[in-house]
């Protein structure tokens, strides 16, 4: 029986789950393959830390060269995260002439243009099925599944920190810093949670799935990006009796022919598939012209999940390295190399919004902020207006929702809102999608 060797930069949640698929799984993947992949060398900081799998001692080790000058080697998974040292493996294993396989998303929305270009001109390949979705083979589905048809619109759920935090918010009508915590302590959350509330994590997967749906380069400027820091309790209820859900949305359209990207809690409507993804669950929901919806759902981050997607890649590139066409995948990598399609601006969006006012409870309030709206061509929907408090000075919550209004006709209004003298507090503003 054939044997493909193979390195590990990383013996974490991910590293680990891959280890131990390949072992308990080793059978199954033999006969489908062919061949058997074999663990050689993996890379750590801490040689004698403890583990989630058990590994050979001998095969764990601090030099990324014994990775690199192994001519056995043939295929580096990339399990370490971040930007430098895994750029800079990355590189040397391209470099060496090895495939890479990694789930790595910064490095992907941040270097893609560099590191497939590397892997082209050495004729290797470079895969990162993981890096979005963890477990759901959503990128695999867009390449191949779709690679005929012409995507028109992609919407996500692709961060399940963010999902998790929001579902636990409108299930148990609790505060954001309070969820945190819990999620922090349970494992959910990371000890710095900026990365996935703030949505770094979940722009980092738009750039990586915009640029295989539409065919161009996805630089991080021309994506929009809102975390959901500010949705406080109130919304959620307020969202509720309209009729949506609050979900923290990865939102891409081609308009004409240039791009709309971008990452911010949105108002859906409760009856969509999407509003019912909850917790830590991922989905991707995709219309494209010929085959209409489809939908990508699964769990998108833990161990063995993503050891799925790693290891998928691993088999196709070896069927390639079997098949004696290496290096072929690289290209399906992209679908269009070098291409910068122009992207909209967020003050060009159009949408339907959701304000939350605190003001003070004056006669003519409500009049001087509809008076502002109006002049900015924003019509008004609907509005509640929580009932009278005692004493007129404490402030009250009005929320309004509008009709189809430009976003930047929506920030230069709450801009002059929010300097009026009854208002008390910034304005929240949450955006509507509703087709
Ligand atoms: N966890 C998930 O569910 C998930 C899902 C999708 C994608 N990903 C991506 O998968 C990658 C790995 O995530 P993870 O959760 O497995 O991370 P992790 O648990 O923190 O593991 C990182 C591993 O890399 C090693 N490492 C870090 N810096 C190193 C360095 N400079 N030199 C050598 N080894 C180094 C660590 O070694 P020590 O153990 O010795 O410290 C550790 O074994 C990341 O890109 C992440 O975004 C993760």
């Amino acid at each position: 029986m054939k044997k493909i060797a193979i390195g590990l930069l990383g013996l974490g949640n991910v590293g680990s789950g891959v280890v131990k698929l390949l072992s308990d799984n080793a059978d199954a993947i033999e006969s489908r393959l062919g061949a058997r992949v074999e663990v050689k060398r993996i890379l750590v900081r801490e040689v004698d830390k403890p583990r989630l799998v058990e590994v050979d001692p001998a095969l764990v080790t601090r030099e990324v060269s014994d990775l690199l000058h192994d001519p056995d080697i043939k295929i580096v998974l990339e399990l370490i995260g971040g930007d430098d040292p895994a750029r800079e493996y990355v590189l040397g294993a391209f470099a060496a002439g090895k495939h890479v396989v990694t789930a790595n998303k910064l490095l992907l929305a941040t270097h893609a243009d560099q590191l497939l270009d590397a892997a082209e001109q050495k004729n290797v390949d470079l895969f990162y099925e993981a890096s979005v979705c963890g477990g759901v083979p959503v990128l695999r589905a867009l390449r191949e599944g779709l690679a005929s048809d012409r995507i028109d619109q992609l919407l996500g759920i692709v961060n399940g920190t963010y999902n998790y935090i929001l579902t636990k918010m409108t299930d148990e009508r609790r505060a954001f810093d309070e969820v945190l915590r819990e999620a922090q302590a349970q494992g959910y959350a990371e000890a710095d949670p900026a990365l996935d509330v703030d949505g770094h994590d979940a722009h980092h997967k738009l750039a990586i799935l915009v640029a295989l749906s539409f065919g161009t380069r996805a630089p991080l400027g021309s994506i929009y990006r809102e975390g959901i820091r500010h949705i406080a309790p109130v919304d959620i209820q307020y969202a509720d009796r309209f009729g949506y859900k609050i979900k923290p949305l990865v939102i891409a359209r081609d308009i004409d022919g240039r791009i709309e990207a971008r990452v911010h809690p949105t108002l859906i409507p409760k009856r969509w598939l999407l509003a019912s993804v909850d917790g830590v669950f991922n989905a991707v929901y995709v219309s494209s012209y010929a085959l209409g919806h489809s939908m990508y759902y699964g769990r998108g981050a833990g161990m063995m999940p993503t050891a799925v997607a790693v290891v998928s890649d691993i088999i196709e590139i070896c069927r390639d390295i079997l098949a004696h066409a290496p290096g072929t995948a690289s290209a399906r990598m992209r679908r269009s190399p070098r291409t910068q399609r122009p992207f909209h601006d967020i003050g060009d969006l159009a949408s339907r919004y959701y304000f939350r006012f605190s003001v003070l409870d004056r006669p003519g309030v409500l009049a001087q902020i509809a008076g502002v709206l109006g002049e900015h061509a924003i019509s008004i929907s609907e509005v509640v207006q929580e009932g009278k408090r005692e004493g007129g000075e404490r402030p009250v919550t009005v929320v309004v929702t509008t009709h189809m209004a430009r976003e930047r006709n929506v920030q230069s209004a709450l801009a002059q809102i929010n300097r009026l003298a009854s208002v008390v507090e910034r304005t929240r503003l949450l955006r509507i999608l509703e087709s």
